[in-house]
């Protein structure tokens, strides 16, 4: 079968693989979209020591494709060294999720692990009491965009995306942020924005980029305040005093959606495809046949800002 087969830690190449067949508690799955996230590359390029790929393995973490039975699925976490980037692959029923009707595949796959992330970190991991101001780092990416309009739905009081791009946050503001912040200028710069911008109340921080950041709006945040730590974007290094989180009681909590129980995924799947369908919930995605894994790689890299899905 096509696929985009890694024989080296690096970026896969397109080729061919060996077909999977169905095992104990896998069966095959017929890829119609496969996503591409920042944990694909990290992945291929041996980064994640807990994730090392087998070599010669199938690339990719996710996708929708079709049952045996005709039902269309999202699924995560195939069985290696079957990936999502090829044509089939075997992934644990019970562990699928049921894409309604009327949306797209691509928007599908949108919604999995990015989309996963962003409502399960704020309605899940952040406990998020409807009334609160939200900051979304990192907006302009998928995560980002996503959790700008899970905020919402989930009852924010005030939703502040903070991103580098200019076009990005004009895309988050069209999604529905209340304001916005350019990560740009001086640390004491971005405090004063994110202080004027959140009107002095910032009870959740959603944070894909750690670094200067994530440093920034923690000591601008609110008593009790959660930031809920996804990502390393802007760099895995964070250097402050944290004397200032004792007396507000700031929690600083990390977030993998991997770790989150199965009915809790399902539901929040359901709630962002029921919001797609009202037309409450929208992602940009970009589909590219499997035969440009190696482009597709090198344009996730660079930050593509909107969602990249590979078509077997
Ligand atoms: N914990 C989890 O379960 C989980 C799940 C999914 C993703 N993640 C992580 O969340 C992060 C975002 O994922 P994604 O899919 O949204 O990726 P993405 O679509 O590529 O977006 C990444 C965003 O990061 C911003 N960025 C990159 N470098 C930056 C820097 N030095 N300073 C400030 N902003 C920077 C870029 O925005 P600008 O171009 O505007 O700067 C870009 O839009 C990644 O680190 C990913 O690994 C974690």
């Amino acid at each position: 079968m096509r696929a985009a087969v890694l024989t080296a830690y690096g970026v896969p190449t397109f080729g061919t693989f060996p077909d999977p067949e169905p095992t104990d508690g896998f069966a095959t799955i017929a890829v119609k979209a496969a996503g591409l996230n920042p944990i694909d590359l990290a992945i291929a390029a041996g980064k994640i020591a807990a994730r090392m790929p087998q070599l010669p393995s199938v690339a990719g973490s996710e996708g929708v494709g079709l049952m045996d039975d005709g039902a269309r699925v999202y699924f995560n976490g195939c069985k290696a060294p079957y990936g999502a980037m090829a044509e089939r692959t075997l992934v644990t029923p019970a562990r699928t999720l049921p894409v309604p009707d009327g949306i797209s595949d691509g928007v599908a796959v949108a919604l999995g692990i990015a989309g996963l992330t962003a409502w399960l970190s704020l309605s899940w991991r952040a406990r998020l009491v409807p009334g609160e101001h939200v900051l979304i780092l990192g907006a302009s990416g998928a995560v980002g965009l996503l959790a700008v309009q899970a905020a919402r739905l989930l009852g924010a009081g005030r939703v502040i995306a903070a991103a580098r791009s200019a076009e990005g946050l004009e895309r988050a503001r069209a999604a529905g942020a209340h304001a916005t912040v350019v990560l740009e200028g001086s640390e004491s710069d971005i405090a004063d924005a994110i202080r004027a911008q959140s009107g002095n109340r910032l009870d959740v921080i959603i944070d894909p980029l750690w670094g200067v950041p994530a440093a920034t709006a923690l000591q601008v945040a609110s008593a009790g305040a959660r930031l809920v730590q996804l990502g390393s974007s802007a760099g895995g290094q964070m250097p402050f005093n944290p004397a200032f989180m004792r007396g507000p009681q700031i929690s600083l909590l990390g977030f993998s959606s991997g770790t989150v129980p199965q009915p809790e995924k399902a539901a929040a799947y359901a709630a962002m495809c029921a919001a797609v369908l009202r037309g409450d919930m929208a992602i940009p995605v970009e589909s590219l046949p499997l035969a440009k894994v190696a482009d597709a790689w090198q344009r996730q890299a660079d930050f593509p800002h909107h969602k990249l899905v590979l078509e077997p």
